[in-house]
């Protein structure tokens, strides 16, 4: 785990040097209030996937002119007792929306650091469905996400109303986003991710 974010914060190269702005802001994050999603249960972990790539570059926006239905995700890090976890590197990738992984590039990869109250955003595509007919995922992101001080969560998340949801064998209820948006050019979806702290000593 710790190779994740060496790796990661490699990438964000002085990205921890943000100076005195950054600390204070951190230092005035309140506690929030508790959500459905918050609730002692850490967020449920899933497999990687053979198509993770490392290293990638700290975006927000990361569609690189590839054409697709517009997808808006964001959300928190909380730990289990709902306190925002600032500094979690969140870590995604996703097909486009034909089904196909940008295996030799960046595209549709990237990741974000949180802000003081544990926030991300990103602008990707609605990922496509791939597979065959025996073995078929639905539309699904993957993400990594590592807070300062706990295990590095992989895990992947769905879409509500999608047909293919019920015929994916990894697919989990517990991690469907929401939609705040949800029209035919533009989807906003949002999820919390919530990770336990390590114990210390
Ligand atoms: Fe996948």
């Amino acid at each position: 785990m710790l190779k994740f974010r060496r790796s990661i914060l490699k990438a964000s190269a002085g990205l921890l040097l943000a100076g005195p702005m950054f600390v204070q802001r951190s230092a005035s994050a309140q506690t929030l209030a508790k959500t459905p999603a918050c609730d002692d249960s850490p967020t449920p972990r899933q497999i990687e996937g053979p198509f993770y790539t490392p290293q990638t570059p700290r975006r927000s926006k990361l569609v690189d002119g590839l054409q697709g239905k517009s997808l808006v995700f964001e959300g928190r890090v909380l730990t289990t007792t709902c306190q925002p976890l600032a500094n979690a590197i969140v870590d995604l990738w996703s097909c486009d929306s034909t089904g196909e992984y940008d295996n030799s590039g960046f595209k549709l990869r990237g990741h974000q650091i949180t802000d003081a109250n544990g926030r991300f955003r990103f602008e990707t595509l609605m990922p496509g469905s791939y597979g065959n007919s025996s073995f078929r995922r639905t539309p699904h992101l993957h993400v990594k996400v590592q807070g300062p001080s706990t295990p590095l969560l992989t895990t992947q998340l769905y879409f509500p109303n999608e047909a293919l949801n019920a015929r994916d064998s990894f697919y989990n209820p517990v991690l469907l986003v929401k939609y705040s948006q949800s029209t035919q050019q533009l989807k906003v979806a949002t999820f919390d991710f919530v990770l336990p702290l390590l114990s210390k000593g």
